[in-house]
């Protein structure tokens, strides 16, 4: 697997924008946390994939992508790929369960397109326009009202033939060829205005965190006014205990102040400050 651009959200876990190109093979691209579809809500509640996948070639549409529950994916993500008979054993599960209009019309899921998609247009197998999130070439609809789960969402250089009784094909992707992704990942309706922010880009185990982030943020700011104040009551001697607690103090708020501040960026633009947040962590060890 060679990656040219690697989205530090894939080893977090906390997927909202990623943007990459890859040039051949098998690619994990994101893993997000979809929370669960309120049935009286569901279109507010439910997960949405959507973005762009392009190349600079004519592949003629010939990998997939994949947007995989776990246990789909853990028995996906076992297989090497790297020839027809190694995409024909990864898909054997998945190709039965999924739609394809062609192969397979009675699948129940939505769980594969081909790619990549030709500038400007709809993937092709978006054949419901009206479905495919505006300025987007494809979008999925992740709904689960059991409860929250984690989906996959990678790309394989494999491809389903219809004129070939849908056999799964190995497609060799040239050297200097690439495929450019610019996906989001989100829990909630992408057209709704007045959505919280802090859980439209977050995957659904952080999406408490954010909030409590903020929490701890004032809790320290209010120890670091109660420590200075303790400090002054010893002349601000350097030395004193009081002051070895209140740098730590220090040290921690602006360990969380970097971290909201990452939090809210990541909110609104769904990729934040990873520096920051790295930052931030250093910060956070220092003061203990
Ligand atoms: C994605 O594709 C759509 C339709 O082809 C296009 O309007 C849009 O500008 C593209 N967005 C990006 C970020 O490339
Ligand atoms: C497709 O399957 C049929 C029946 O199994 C077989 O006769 C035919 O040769 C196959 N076609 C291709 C292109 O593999």
């Amino acid at each position: 697997m060679r990656l040219l651009v690697f989205t530090c959200f894939l080893a977090t876990g906390v997927a909202l924008r990623v943007r990459g190109v890859i040039d051949r093979e098998s690619l994990l691209i994101a893993k997000f946390g979809f929370q669960k579809t309120v049935s009286t809500e569901d279109i507010d509640t439910r997960g949405y994939v959507f973005g762009n996948v392009s190349s600079n070639s004519d592949l003629d549409s010939g990998l997939t992508m994949s947007l995989l529950p776990g246990g789909y994916f853990d028995a996906f993500s076992d297989h090497v790929i790297d020839s027809d008979e190694s995409c024909r054993a990864a898909f054997a599960e998945i190709g039965g369960a999924a739609y394809d209009s062609a192969c397979n019309p009675s699948g129940a899921e939505d769980f594969l397109r081909r790619v990549p998609c030709d500038v400007g247009t709809l993937c092709k197998d978006e054949d419901q326009p009206k479905l495919v999130v505006k300025y987007n070439q494809f979008t999925y609809i992740v709904e689960d009202f059991q409860h929250p789960r984690f989906w996959f969402l990678s790309i394989s250089p494999c491809r389903r033939q219809p004129s070939l009784n849908c056999t799964w094909k190995y497609t060799a992707v040239p050297n200097g060829v690439e495929i450019k992704y610019d996906i989001w990942l989100v829990n909630g309706n992408p057209y709704k205005t007045e959505r919280n922010p802090l859980e439209y880009q977050f995957s659904f185990e952080k999406q408490d965190t954010a909030e409590l982030y903020l929490v701890f943020l004032l809790t320290y700011a209010v120890l670091c006014v109660v420590s200075w104040c303790n400090w002054r009551l010893v002349k601000y001697r350097l030395g004193h205990p009081v002051f070895v607690l209140l740098a730590s103090i220090v040290c921690m708020f602006l360990g969380l102040g970097l971290t909201s501040l990452h939090v809210c960026l990541f909110a609104v633009d769904g990729v934040g400050l990873p520096a920051l947040g790295c930052v931030a962590r250093f910060l956070r060890t220092f003061s203990q």
